[in-house]
């Protein structure tokens, strides 16, 4: 086919629009499921220039849920003026309604859970067709390898300098604050051959920088046959050509072991940073979040990651107003991010979660007042972003060294990237330099990033 007649074709395809809520996982799936409908669509910004709108929804919590209802609420209305377009809803809201967010949403044609992302293709056609209303979200055993995703061709002009890989889906952990483990099931390992082949193809394509993704990256390997170690996983990633610098989100503090720890001293693409999760400084709410560390042990890694790699950025979550948290506990936790000072920190106040041992397990008389979990949550917040300024600060007229991703989200004209230890810089530049590394001399800084001024 000659290439005008490519380009003709795509005009005229239906365009795919596509909205993602939540995590890494929801973005690393959005890709897969444009992977999935790439041959027979063009992917476009908006629903109004679409013929097919799919939203990956999220709902760790409820603020997200709410924003998928407003957004199907609009939708509705588009359908109402054009009711040719399809519109699907995937992710962990589809996982967890169901049948229910047809029955709620007359707009919608399917909904397709989290270990279904194949049946897509066949999902739209049959909606297309004027058949009924779809829902799709039995569990799978196996993992769902998408061969048609992860074709060369298919990647091709998609890959950008950061690439996402999943290596674990679900969770088993059972924190009694989440609502994974019923929206993606429990954890279940992918391939090390599959994963490697997946890096492999990526890099070649352009990708500098590889972020590994799973609830417990750490706990990889435990349920395959023979038995794996993500420490394993990790070597053997860092030899592939092109890699030049790893990430990982989420490790969790309880599978922390020394042939984790010691990556940081011995696997020089592994980059300087570590997300890692501590929800809490209490141990009595942690102990009731079921998270099975204790504080002091999580002071222990961070002082031996710190041991084996001094220019490490540790960054975390936190959970303010977990049922029956006292000003005590807040303190605690208060004091535990000051003494780690993190980089930064994701706050959140507690939301209670359908399918959850806390939902089930306290009652409404020790939930936190509204206003005293948004007053621990600001109190935190003010503390952090003054800690995250201080860090940033210190690197003001000195270089650093950004993998650049591409424009600027804020001022279009500037480019950004990230800084080895995860923060972002914006500087002024070429878009010749996207996808290399270049040395940036540090102008500005605030509590969210950086600026400076390209160095040739
Ligand atoms: N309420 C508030 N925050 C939550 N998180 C997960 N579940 C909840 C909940 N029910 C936060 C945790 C987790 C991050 C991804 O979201 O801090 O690490």
């Amino acid at each position: 086919m000659s290439i005008d007649r490519l380009a003709m074709d795509q005009m005229t395809q239906p365009g795919l629009c596509i909205k993602t809520f939540g995590c890494q996982m929801n973005e690393y799936d959005s890709e897969k499921i444009v992977h999935l409908l790439a041959a027979s669509h063009r992917l476009v910004e908006s629903p109004e220039e679409a013929e097919l709108i799919i939203v990956n929804s999220c709902s760790v919590r409820d603020k997200a849920e709410h924003k998928l209802f407003s957004l199907l609420g609009e939708l509705r209305d588009l359908k109402e003026s054009r009711p040719s377009v399809v519109l699907g809803v995937a992710g962990c809201v589809a996982q967890q309604e169901g049948q229910e967010l047809l029955r709620r949403n007359s707009g919608v044609d399917f909904v397709v859970g989290t270990h279904n992302l194949s049946l897509i293709p066949a999902l739209v056609q049959r909606a297309r067709r004027g058949g009924e209303r779809q829902v799709a979200v039995d569990f799978r055993e196996e993992w769902e390898e998408l061969p048609a995703a992860f074709s060369a061709l298919e990647l091709e002009g998609r890959t950008g300098v950061r690439a996402l890989v999943a290596i674990q889906r679900g969770c088993s952990k059972r924190c009694t604050f989440c609502v994974v483990p019923t929206t993606r099931g429990e954890e279940v390992s992918r391939s090390a051959e599959e994963i490697l082949r997946e890096v492999r193809l990526k890099a070649s394509l352009g990708a500098r920088e590889v972020v590994l993704l799973g609830q417990t990256v750490n706990s990889y390997g435990r349920d395959l046959h023979p038995r794996a170690s993500f420490a394993a996983l990790i070597r053997r990633i860092a030899q592939i050509k092109g890699v030049e610098r790893i990430r990982f989100t989420s490790p969790h503090p309880a599978d922390v072991h020394s042939d984790f720890l010691d990556l940081y001293a011995e696997v020089p693409q592994l980059a300087p940073h570590i997300h890692l999760p501590v929800q809490s400084g209490s141990n009595r709410i942690l102990r009731l979040m079921k998270r099975n560390y204790r504080r002091e042990r999580y002071l222990q890694i961070v002082e031996e990651l710190r041991n084996r790699s001094p220019q490490l950025a540790i960054t975390t979550d936190i959970i303010v107003g977990f049922p029956t948290e006292t000003d005590e506990d807040f303190a605690l936790t208060l004091e535990l991010l000051r003494e780690v000072r993190y980089h930064s920190a994701f706050l959140f106040k507690y939301s209670p979660r359908p399918n959850t041992a806390a939902l089930s397990r306290f009652s409404a008389s020790e939930e936190v007042p509204p206003a005293s979990a948004q007053a621990r949550f600001q109190t935190l917040q003010e503390a952090q972003d003054e800690i995250s300024l201080q860090h940033n600060a210190s690197l003001l007229g000195r270089q650093v060294q950004v993998l650049v991703e591409g424009a600027s989200n804020n001022i279009r004209s500037l480019l950004r990237g990230r800084i080895p230890q995860n923060t972002l810089c914006e500087f002024a530049g070429d878009s010749a330099d996207i996808g290399s590394v270049v040395h940036v001399q540090v102008e500005h800084a605030s509590a969210h990033g950086l600026r400076g001024n390209r160095l040739s």
